[in-house]
């Protein structure tokens, strides 16, 4: 069956939404958000996130360079399956090294794989300090962290940035207007 079949059942045009930024940006709410407002349009839309993926598919991973590519080499085939499917996916994960996300970017057809940067500053991030992290990466507890002693590559061209000192249904409103869903 070809994508256009499947698209044609489903309804609308399939895609991978490709939620990064540091830890706290607020890629997962984002995407949860967005989620629910194309469900509630009858779109086959699925978030990825840490939460679904970090402990199941990729639990034997960490978060050294090697690690984080491997994660997201396979997050990104992942997508590219649900995108085959005429799923809209939407994936939260930080994705620091900017030649992963352009492989993930280069797996999919042409305007099918949407970058959005999440740009929240270190200093907000860091200031809501949600899960504790950037406490104990500044202490020295947790190696590595990003945008604390671990890289992250600032997206150079995504097709959407974010400025999440808006309120949450104004970034929602701005992903879904250039989803034009
Ligand atoms: S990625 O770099 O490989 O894309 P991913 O998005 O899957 O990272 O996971 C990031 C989440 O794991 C963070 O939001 C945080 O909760 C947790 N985490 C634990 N250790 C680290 C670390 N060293 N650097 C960044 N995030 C970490």
């Amino acid at each position: 069956m070809s994508g256009e079949q499947r698209e044609a059942v489903l309804g609308h045009s399939s895609a991978t939404v490709w939620f990064t930024g540091l830890s706290g940006s607020g890629k997962s709410t984002l995407a949860f958000a967005i989620e629910e407002a194309l469900v509630e349009r009858g779109a086959a839309a699925y978030v990825l996130d840490g939460d679904n993926v970090r402990f199941g598919l990729n639990r034997d991973l960490g978060f050294s360079p090697e690690d984080r590519t491997e994660n997201i080499r396979r997050i990104g085939e992942v997508c590219r399956l649900f995108q085959d499917a005429g799923m809209i996916v939407l994936t939260a994960f930080i994705s620091p090294y900017r030649a992963d996300r352009d492989q993930v970017r280069a797996l999919h057809p042409e305007g099918r794989f949407v970058e959005v940067f999440v740009d929240t500053p270190l200093e907000v991030c860091e200031s809501r300090d949600v899960k504790g992290l950037y406490r104990k990466a500044r202490a020295g507890e947790i190696p590595e962290f990003s945008g604390v002693s671990a890289p992250y590559e600032v997206p150079t061209d995504p097709e959407v940035r974010v400025d999440t000192s808006k309120p949450l249904d104004e970034c929602v409103a701005e992903v879904l207007a250039y989803l034009a869903l």
